[in-house]
Order: C-alpha cells, then sequence, then structure tokens
C-alpha cells in the first residue's frame, strides 16, 4: 500500500509518530531501500552537484550528474561520489570508466548550465557523448585524460584513489584532486578565495528539486569570547568580489 497517497492510512510500522512531542520516528532497520533514500535525499540538502566527465577505453567521452557528492578531505584533496547500479545490476558508464581508466573530471554545476546538466542525466547508452548531446565544450585535461567542461565555473581533475563497495546496489568512488581550473572571475589567485556570488553553483534537493545558492549571506563563527559578552554574529551581505 502507498501510505503517501491516502489521507486516512496509517503510517508504517517503521514510522513512529508522537503527538506529545510532535516528532516521528523511524526505525532505519525496518524501511525499504526506497524509504531510507527519500528520508534521507528529502533532509540531507542542499546537495552539491558534480558533473562527472570521464572517458571510456574506446575514448568516448562521458557526462552525468551527481548529488551523492561532497569534499570530504583538503590533505589529501579528496572528492567523493556515490554511484547506484542500474535497476538491472548494471554499472553505470561512469562507475566502469573510473573503474578501467582511474581516473575522472567533477564540474561544478553553475545556474548557467543547469539545463545542459539535465541532459547529461538522460540514460544514454555508452556509445553516446553526453557533452556533444547537451552542447557543452570538453576542454582536453591537464594531468588526467578526462576532459573537463570549457564552461564549468570550477573542474576538479582526479585520479581515483579507492573505491569503497558497500553493497550490492552501489558504490563510493574516492578521488584525488591532482589539477583545478576555475573561472578568471571566480577566484582570486592570490589569496584562493572563491566568489561563491560569481560560481553561481546549484543544489539538489529531494525529488526533482533544486536549490540556487543566490540567497548566500557570511555567518561568523564566534569565539567563546564573543559568545560569552553576547556578541552574537549577525548574517551579513556576501563578501566584495575580490575575496578576502
Ligand atoms: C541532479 C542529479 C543528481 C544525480 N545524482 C546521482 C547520484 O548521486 N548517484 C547516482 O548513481 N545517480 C545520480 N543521478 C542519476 C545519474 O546522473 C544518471 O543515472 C545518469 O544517466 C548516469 O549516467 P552514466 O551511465 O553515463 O554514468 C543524478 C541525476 C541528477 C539529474
Amino acid at each position: 500500500m502507498n501510505h503517501s497517497s491516502h489521507p486516512l492510512a496509517l503510517p508504517p510500522d517503521a514510522a513512529r509518530p508522537d503527538e506529545a512531542t510532535g516528532i516521528i520516528t523511524f526505525d532505519f532497520a525496518k524501511l525499504t531501500p526506497r524509504e531510507r533514500y527519500k528520508l534521507l535525499i528529502g533532509a540531507v540538502v542542499p546537495r552539491p552537484i558534480a558533473l562527472v566527465t570521464t572517458i571510456s577505453k574506446d575514448g568516448v567521452v562521458n557526462a552525468a550528474p551527481f548529488s551523492f557528492f561532497n569534499c570530504l578531505s583538503a590533505d589529501p584533496a579528496i572528492l567523493a561520489l556515490g554511484v547506484e547500479y542500474r535497476p538491472t545490476g548494471a554499472q553505470k558508464d561512469t562507475g566502469r570508466n573510473v573503474r578501467e581508466s582511474q581516473v575522472f573530471t567533477v564540474n561544478i554545476v553553475s545556474d548557467a548550465i543547469l539545463a545542459a546538466m539535465n541532459v547529461c542525466a538522460v540514460p544514454f547508452g555508452p556509445d553516446i557523448d553526453e557533452l556533444r548531446e547537451a552542447g557543452l565544450t570538453a576542454m582536453t585535461g591537464v594531468k588526467v585524460q578526462s576532459p573537463w567542461i570549457g564552461e564549468a565555473p570550477a573542474a576538479f581533475e582526479c585520479r581515483h584513489h579507492t573505491t569503497l563497495s558497500i553493497g550490492s546496489s552501489r558504490e563510493i568512488i574516492l578521488g584525488e584532486v591532482v589539477f583545478a581550473h576555475f573561472h578568471a572571475d571566480t577566484v582570486d589567485p592570490a589569496n584562493h578565495h572563491v566568489d561563491p556570488v560569481a560560481l553561481d553553483a546549484v543544489g539538489r534537493m529531494g525529488g526533482q528539486g533544486y536549490a540556487s545558492t543566490r540567497d548566500y549571506f557570511d555567518l561568523p563563527t564566534m569565539s567563546v569570547e564573543q559568545w560569552r559578552e553576547g556578541r552574537i554574529a549577525d548574517r551579513n551581505a556576501p563578501p566584495p568580489k575580490t575575496g578576502r
């Protein structure tokens, strides 16, 4: 039974609403994978989007977006991707290409390339170059064979570090960043400050949702002294484009 579609339906066994506290609890051991997925992608938001470019052993360029993605470490510089298998159990082209070529490139998705990113999510066969379909420009990688996307505001060339096999339906791929490309207006080369306004990154919400970063603000972390003295930090306007 689909509980969400019927207004009078009782919640499933794994969900426990407590009217006194207004809290609903979920025992993850009793949830289906789909139910866990919906709770996680709906609440762990916004997630950054990696438009990942790879190359097959036959030289076909592949591009696909991944929002099970984040930066997990700066030393070493590690980016992580959560790649599901297809419902048939087959590997996605991205996973297969990383295993075979040992490299991939993470391109940051800005508002300007959002529609093109969505074209890259179409489940084309392995012989189709998604960048060409989406009208994006493949630029030759400097340290890796996979191309970077000329229109992306920032791109990170990665060498495969480790793949964590965490179950029968997905894998977590860790890559070490070995080279980066930034559009000149997005970064100050003197102090490495990335301008979030120029970057204009888009994040993924639950379902088919997205969120822009256009309501960006600063909120400084307070010292213990500032907090004790009642000097509570306020939200500030975005920093100037030149960095700090
Ligand atoms: C915004 C967005 C985020 C996505 N995130 C993921 C993800 O984190 N993991 C995943 O396996 N698929 C994700 N997908 C689906 C893949 O992009 C899709 O399956 C794609 O066709 C895979 O292409 P490939 O076979 O060329 O690797 C996402 C799709 C979109 C539109």
